[in-house]
């Protein structure tokens, strides 16, 4: 059964885009995963379609009520869904992780906005608790959406070829190599000899060395970890 995904956010518009473009976009079209966003206000009962309040005990910013989000969660969870809360002080998304979300059936995200969420919510109707850095975005959707992207490239016949996957970033810990296309020559500068050898090996070892080059300057911890 292919993956189907709910997103639960304040601002269902967000998204349009994200999900209409690109791979992603070709991937639901193709019915390789469905996305379908909720406007957490069609769950909230007042007249002001109240989904914030202050937060007890003081303090600035809003928190986001418990009863439109249990509401909503109660009538779009199905048994052995995965409920997501996207939030700065969540697990940092790893391409572990995207690969194992990829291979659910269901997944429930869940956005946050202002400075949180009743602590009721977490404690009651989320799963996992994910973060997508460290930095604090104005609310969860674009984190949600960086999870979608993330984890839909996982999703077999997702990406094109299945060859991009494993020729990139992260697969063991290295960052990627420079590329080049036509034009050989293009202002003034010129593609790196080696490439246009044809010479299948002395491209891959300068491929190889560029990784490690690369890694050592930008992310010094991954090339620790990849020495180790
Ligand atoms: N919501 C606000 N900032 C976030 C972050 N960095 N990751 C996930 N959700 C968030």
């Amino acid at each position: 059964m292919p993956l189907h995904i709910d997103v639960l956010t304040l601002f269902p518009r967000m998204l349009d885009g994200v999900l209409n473009e690109s791979i992603l976009g070709k991937g639901i079209s193709a019915g390789h995963l469905s996305v379908k966003v909720h406007d957490l206000r069609a769950w909230t009962t007042d007249k002001h379609r109240t989904a914030d309040d202050r937060p007890f005990g003081g303090g600035a910013g809003m928190v986001m009520k418990p009863d439109p989000v249990f509401a909503a969660m109660e009538q779009i969870q199905t048994p052995g869904c995965r409920r997501i809360y996207l939030t700065p002080d969540g697990v940092p998304l790893s391409p572990e992780i995207a690969e194992e979300l990829s291979k659910q059936t269901h997944l429930v995200f869940l956005s946050g906005h202002y400075e949180g969420i009743d602590q009721r919510i977490r404690d009651c109707v989320i799963d996992q608790e994910l973060s997508i850095g460290d930095y604090v975005l104005t609310n969860g959707t674009l984190a949600a959406a960086v999870v979608i992207d993330a984890l839909s490239r996982f999703i077999p016949g997702v990406l094109g070829e299945e060859k991009s996957l494993t020729h990139e970033s992260f697969t063991g810990k290295l960052l990627d190599f420079p590329q080049y296309t036509r034009p050989a020559e293009f202002r003034g500068m010129s593609v790196p000899e080696v490439l246009l050898s044809g010479n299948h090996g002395e491209i891959e070892k300068w491929r190889h060395a560029k990784r490690i080059e690369k890694t050592r300057q930008v992310r010094p911890d991954l090339y620790a970890k990849y020495q180790s």
